[in-house]
């Protein structure tokens, strides 16, 4: 228990959470109401029994479904100062935050609305908990290209209130360089890149994100293990991985937490991180992660190490990173 509240305690960054997937189905139900918004469950106990997932895609399912209560721009703020007080709670100093807008935009809302309603809630969580944040603005991969360069015209007057740009949804059939174009414009707007791979597509899939979308993070990325000349790539040019144990377990991508290959990645250089992903869905916000990983046997020291990692590896600036530790 007392090293349970020091992996808490540690200064950490979290690099890979989906502001949507910290949806807790309180709140949805809640949102459901103020918004009048039907949903097809009788009560919140009928919601809760939905989740337990068979893979990504039946995650993916319940996920975009419930996203359809954020209505309005203080939707978007509520959500993010409840995420942000779980996660001064874990320790965390800097938080790198996925959103989806083309899910948004598809309900009919503004992408304007969305953003402005985040921001919001990053500011007053700034002041309030002292967290620096950043978005990262999530193109839906099993959506058409021209749906992403069409949010990317939406967002080029906006550039300047993001962090990056990003890839997520279902990942096998929709592979990186499908998306060449867009992360180029991306780059040109001063973004940085980031993409989900080898979640459940393969270590190629983690070689062409690096190759096509020229990312500086890969999301998961944990079926690179697979490949040793990958992974001393990864190693060599410092790409950091953005794990997260609970959702790989969740979705079956592994069977336990322990099958994770974060000790192989560690010994082979490569800057892992841990991560919490969704964690209204998948049991546990980081620092349950953090916890998660020390009872496979990782020490405290070895999980400070990864905490450093995370740091380093956000894109705050080398004065901010100078604060946070
Ligand atoms: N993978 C892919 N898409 C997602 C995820 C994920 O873990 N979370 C939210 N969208
Ligand atoms: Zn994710």
């Amino acid at each position: 228990p007392t090293d349970e509240q020091a992996l808490r305690e540690l200064p950490k960054a979290e690099l890979h959470l989906h502001i949507e997937g910290t949806l807790e189905p309180e709140l949805a139900m809640k949102l459901a109401e103020r918004n009048n918004v039907s949903l097809p469950f009788a009560d919140l106990d009928d919601l809760k029994a939905h989740y337990e997932f068979e893979n990504l895609q039946s995650f993916l399912d319940l996920y975009y479904q419930l996203m359809s209560v954020l209505r309005t721009r203080q939707d978007f703020t509520d959500l993010m100062l409840a995420y942000l007080a779980r996660a001064n709670a874990d320790g965390v100093r800097r938080a790198e935050i996925f959103f989806d807008p083309q899910v948004h935009m598809s309900n009919g809302l503004d992408f304007d609305l969305v953003l402005d309603g985040l921001l919001e809630g990053l500011r007053i969580g700034h002041e309030r908990f002292g967290i620096d944040g950043g978005l990262i603005m999530s193109i839906i991969r099993d959506m058409p290209v021209d749906s992403a360069e069409a949010l990317l015209d939406t967002a080029t007057s906006r550039a300047d209130d993001l962090l990056g740009i990003g890839l997520d949804s279902a990942e096998v059939g929709y592979p990186p360089e499908l998306f060449g174009h867009v992360y180029e414009r991306a780059a040109r707007l001063g973004l940085h890149l980031v993409a989900h791979a080898g979640e459940e597509g393969p270590a190629d899939y983690v070689r062409r994100a690096l190759d096509f979308l020229h990312v500086e993070r890969i999301d998961h990325g944990v079926h690179a293990a697979a490949d040793n000349d990958l992974v001393a790539r990864i190693a060599r040019d410092g790409i950091a991985l953005t794990v997260c144990p609970l959702s790989s377990h969740r979705l079956q991508v592994v069977r336990d937490v322990a099958d994770l290959p974060v000790r192989q990645l560690l010994d082979a250089g490569v800057k892992v991180t841990l991560n919490s992903d969704d964690p209204a869905y998948f049991g546990g916000y980081i620092g349950d992660n953090y916890i998660a990983m020390a009872r496979t046997g990782m020490s405290l020291d070895e999980l400070a190490t990864i905490a450093e990692y995370s740091l380093e590896a956000s894109f705050a600036t080398p004065e901010q990173k100078a604060i946070y530790a």
